[in-house]
């Protein structure tokens, strides 16, 4: 199969019988035009159990003549819409976006990046966040009020996102309060907190603003041994949402080991645990995984290295620990971006993440052999919702005066949320410490 930069010109190949190949859900093409009417809230995305403001903007249908445009007449429209707005509007596109809308963004980056991406455009009226509903609402609450933050398609939700809700982790940390109840610090002291609460960038903001309230903070993929030495700093222990991988393989690279890091299934009592396990606990791991970085497997790893012989594998530290102690290498989206870059001319990769990021890097980079360590072609399906009949819609109703798909998080949330991302911001890797 010819290797494009077009994840979704590749599935429409397999889909019709073009090109050989597997893809892992064959109704992905009709994802992005699924819309649940009788649900209230975001569909997939922050947290289903999550409070939802009630004038929050709903999905609706998209209008007709945008769900049966071709690709070509939507690329024009975007374009035209683009000009006429000027530097009023900025796009976002994450690397997990496909081609079709990653070409229109302004800067394209991981999370992280693009939340600092909003926040240093104050000029910009509109952000177009071409990512899924927890990076919106971050960058919601990293700008001013002036600027509205627009999701193309509010049903581009993150499935592990929603794997921990507020209710849920509220009722875990008054199980855990009660349990290390003794162990209260005495702040005249200056004694540390029984548990420090951090959250994963990719949880809703409800999540940011519990961590907030509670000594907390935020981390990235790309920044989480830094967060986890500053939660330590400061706690006995981390409880740790909603990626179990993420803190797994970064405390276990920090030197934590794997016994001391109870795993909490928030449908049991004590997480499922016993008292002395999570009195022993360093980290308490959230039941809560990514199922796009499920699906890479030390098999795969072998695979690679059988067939290809200088291979270096480089994988997400959201895939499972036994496959990241496979790989050569784990790292964010953005460290593996920058391994490629920095690599011989030459050099064959073999990648453990989102499969729109590994195409375009192969694209990108002639001069190397990179492949996804999936063979199956399975997109991100909630990042797929974006696509750019949404795009379209969303400009062209700001050319018109229309502001569609505000992602707003309410003022009191926002206020606790930020006091944990701020936290993040700020805290600097320590470098005389191992990693
Ligand atoms: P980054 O933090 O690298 O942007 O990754 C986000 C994500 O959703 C990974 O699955
Ligand atoms: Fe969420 Fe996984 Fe998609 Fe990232 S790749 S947005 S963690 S479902």
């Amino acid at each position: 199969m010819t290797i494009t930069a077009s994840v979704d010109r590749t599935i429409r190949l397999i889909a019709s019988g073009t090109a050989s190949g597997e893809t892992c859900t064959p109704e992905l093409l009709e994802a992005p035009w699924e819309i649940d009417l009788e649900r209230p809230g975001y569909g997939p995305g922050a947290s289903m159990a999550d409070p939802i403001p009630a004038d929050s903007p709903r999905q609706g249908e998209l209008p007709q003549e945008y769900r049966e445009a071709s690709d070509d007449e939507l690329a024009g429209r975007i374009r035209a819409a683009r000009r006429r707005l000027g530097d009023r509007v900025m796009i976002l596109g994450h690397f997990y976006q496909r081609e079709e809308v990653v070409r229109f963004a302004d800067f394209v980056g991981d999370s992280f990046q693009l939340a600092n991406a909003a926040k240093a455009n104050p000029a910009a009226e509109a952000i177009v966040f071409c990512g899924v509903h927890f990076m919106a609402e971050t960058a919601d609450i990293l700008t001013s009020g002036r600027q509205s933050v627009i999701l193309p398609n509010l049903a581009a939700g993150c499935s592990m996102a929603d794997m921990a809700d507020i209710d849920s982790v509220e009722e875990a940390w008054e199980q855990l309060m009660e349990l290390y109840a003794d162990e209260r610090p005495d702040p005249d002291a200056g004694g540390r907190a029984p548990v420090i609460p951090v959250t994963y960038m990719n949880s809703s903001a409800a999540l940011k603003a519990f961590c907030g309230r509670h000594g907390g903070i935020v981390c990235t993929s790309s920044n989480a041994a830094t967060v986890l030495r500053w939660a330590f700093e400061r706690g006995s222990r981390v409880l740790f949402f909603p990626d179990q991988h993420l803190g797994r393989n970064t405390a276990k690279a920090m030197g934590v080991p794997v016994e001391r890091m109870p795993l909490w299934n928030p449908r049991r009592r004590l997480g499922g645990n016993d008292a002395e396990s999570l009195r022993d606990a360093r980290v308490i791991l959230w039941q809560g995984f990514c199922s796009v970085h499920k699906r890479f497997t030390v098999s795969q790893i072998e695979r690679a290295r059988a067939e290809h012989e200088d291979v270096r594998v480089i994988v997400h530290p959201e895939c499972s620990m036994e496959v990241v102690d496979a790989a050569d290498e784990h790292g964010s989206t953005d460290y593996i971006v920058k391994a490629i870059q920095g690599a011989p001319a030459g050099s064959t990769f073999a990648i453990g993440t989102e499969i729109n990021l590994v195409q375009r890097l192969a694209a990108e980079y002639p001069q190397h052999t990179i492949f996804c360590l999936d063979s199956v072609v399975c997109p991100c399906s909630t990042m797929y919702r974006i696509h750019p009949g949404y795009l379209a819609w969303v400009l062209e109703s700001l050319v018109e005066g229309r502001v569609v798909n505000r992602v707003q998080v309410d003022e009191d949330t926002a206020a606790d949320a930020r006091i944990a991302l701020e936290r993040m911001l700020a805290a600097r890797p320590d470098t005389t410490m191992a990693a």
